[in-house]
Parts: structure tokens; C-alpha cells; sequence
């Protein structure tokens, strides 16, 4: 688990689409003010509105919070999404799945996970379910 070192920059429900597009907003903002490359950004941000756009769809409702997060000299930000919906069964074979195969162009958990540097998921039948995906800060030299 990723221990949250920094200060708490985004505490929002996700309980509708509308809060997907809320969350993918203030995530991105959040970034651009950290000096994210476009790149890191738009990965991150589509990893935040697959795993929001999962609680809505599988859960129905629940939370998304960020902040700053610190490792050694690292600097990045840290997405927890969290629900206490219906949980994930066989987790493992739904990490392992492909993103990009066949028709779908949907990311999934794998795909997520894919898109961020540090990422961990915690679900029980019945009880609920939390991923974590964090982005470290690049220094991009200017040339
Ligand atoms: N927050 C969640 N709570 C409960 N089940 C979940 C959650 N997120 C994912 N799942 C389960 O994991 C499966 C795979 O989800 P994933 O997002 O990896 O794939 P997907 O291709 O986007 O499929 P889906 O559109 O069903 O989410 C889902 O079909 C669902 O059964
Ligand atoms: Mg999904």
C-alpha cells in the first residue's frame, strides 16, 4: 500500500458520469499545476476516468482522492478510488487481461495500471474495493 506523505489536493464522490468528467477536470488541473508533461497528464487522466467510470458502472457510487505524494526525492500524485460496492471476483485474471485486444477499447484495470507508475488494488466479496494509482513527477530537461 502506498503511504500517502503529502498534503490531501482532491476529495470528490464519484456517484455519476458527471463526476467522472468532474474528477478527470480537477485531476488534470492539478497535474498542469504540478508541471506534468501533456503525455503524463493524459495518461494519468485516463486511468482516473476508467477506474471512476468502474464505481459508477460496478459499484454505483463512491469516492476519488488525491494528493501529493513523496518518495525520497520523487514527487508525484497519488488517485485512491474507493467503493464499498459488490467487490471483484478472480481479480487476478482481470489484471492479466489484455487492454487494446479485440474490439473493446475500454482500458480496464490492466490498462490502468499500464498507464501509471505504482499501482494497487484491494477488493473482498461484499465488502468493497480500492485502487491506487500513482504518477511520479519527470523532470523533462528543456533540450
Ligand atoms: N470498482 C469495482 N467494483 C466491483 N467490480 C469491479 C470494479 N471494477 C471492476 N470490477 C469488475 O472487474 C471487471 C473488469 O473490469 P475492468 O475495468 O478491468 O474491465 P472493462 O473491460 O472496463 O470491463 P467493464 O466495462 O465491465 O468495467 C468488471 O467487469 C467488474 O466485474
Ligand atoms: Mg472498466
Amino acid at each position: 500500500m502506498i503511504k500517502t506523505s503529502g498534503g490531501e489536493l482532491i476529495s470528490i464522490p464519484i456517484n455519476s458520469y458527471e463526476d467522472v468528467v468532474i474528477a478527470r477536470q480537477q485531476v488534470r488541473t492539478k497535474m498542469e499545476e504540478m508541471g506534468y508533461t501533456l503525455i503524463d497528464q493524459s495518461m494519468t487522466v485516463a486511468a482516473v476516468s476508467e477506474l471512476a467510470r468502474n464505481i459508477v458502472i460496478h459499484a454505483g457510487r463512491g469516492t476519488m482522492s488525491a494528493s501529493c505524494e513523496e518518495r525520497g526525492t520523487k514527487r508525484g500524485i497519488t488517485c485512491v478510488f474507493e467503493d464499498a460496492g459488490p467487490g471483484i471476483d478472480d481479480l487476478e485474471k482481470i489484471l492479466q487481461k489484455k487492454s487494446g485486444a479485440g474490439m473493446s477499447v475500454e482500458l480496464g484495470l490492466s490498462g490502468s495500471r499500464n498507464l501509471s507508475d505504482e499501482f494497487s488494488v484491494k477488493s473482498s466479496i461484499g465488502k468493497g474495493t480500492t485502487v491506487s494509482i500513482t504518477k511520479w513527477l519527470r523532470i523533462v530537461p528543456l533540450h
